[in-house]
């Protein structure tokens, strides 16, 4: 998939650890592997280090491992894949298709992403300004983050598929019953995608029991940990392990 400047959106060449393009740009490599194209200081600068430790336990533990499983059965090996919001790599590594490229602009994130995975390019850069061609994807993939319309739809092969995983309507009710004194079910949102519709939806889910430290972990993942006062936090630091139900939907869309 070629890469293009952020500066003037002509080709860029590797040239050993750097990047550079025919108008002189020229972009270095992180020592951890990533490649920093984000040019716009913004205040969004993605998960911060305490998100990223936490997911990265949690995950590493295997309990999404389902998930990731189902994902890869609508991917091929010679799919070229893009991951929007890819943070540290735990679904982007294990993909089965080739040529890869994982987006975020949490550094912390993509210094794990790019230091265990070499068979992925991870840039730091927005997903609302993929530095990537016109229809350089057949797969694009978000997972549990914020749809980029635009940009889908552009980098996006006539022939490509769309694939977005989000909570379905029960996801972690039994952790909000702890927290919660109204405990809500997730709302059931239809998502309408301009150029896009929807080709399939697959719903799937898994009970499993967490302990302690993983229920933490898994609440700073959430959220909720922004909207949640520190009473209700204290909550769970009581609890001691808890059955928990992981409801994911996966649609699937292709250009209209
Ligand atoms: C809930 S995490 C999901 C990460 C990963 N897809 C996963 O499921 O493990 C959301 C991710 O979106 C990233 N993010 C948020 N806004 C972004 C933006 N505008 N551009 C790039 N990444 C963004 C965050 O840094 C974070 O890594």
């Amino acid at each position: 998939m070629d890469i293009l400047c952020p500066v003037c959106k002509n080709k860029l060449e590797a040239f050993g650890r750097s990047y550079r393009c025919s108008s002189g740009h020229n972009f270095d490599v992180a020592k951890e592997g990533y490649l920093n194209l984000n040019l716009k200081s913004s205040r969004n600068t993605g998960d911060n280090p305490e998100m990223i430790k936490a997911r990265k336990s949690f995950l590493e533990k295997g309990y999404y491992s389902f998930l990731k499983d189902e994902v890869n059965k609508l991917l091929k090996e010679d799919d070229s894949l893009v991951d929007l919001a890819c943070g540290e790599g735990y679904y982007t590594k294990d993909f089965i298709c080739k040529d890869k490229i994982g987006i975020d602009l949490s550094k912390s994130g993509l210094k794990i992403a790019s230091k265990n995975d070499k068979s992925t390019l991870y840039l730091l850069n927005s997903i609302f300004h993929d530095p990537l061609a016109d229809k350089c994807a057949d797969k694009v993939i978000t997972i549990f983050a914020p749809i980029a319309q635009d940009e889908i739809c552009r980098i996006l092969k006539d022939d490509g598929r769309f694939i977005l995983v989000r909570p379905d309507r029960y996801h972690l009710y039994e952790l909000k019953k702890v927290i919660y004194d109204k405990p809500y079910l997730n709302e059931e949102k239809d998502v309408v995608i301009k150029g896009l519709i929807r080709e399939r939806q697959i719903a799937i889910e898994k009970t499993m029991k967490l302990e302690k430290p993983y229920i933490e972990d898994l609440f700073m993942m959430t959220p909720y940990v922004n909207t949640t006062s520190s009473k209700d936090k204290e909550k769970l630091k009581a609890i001691e392990e808890l059955e928990i139900s992981f409801c994911f939907l996966i649609d699937v869309f292709k250009k209209s």
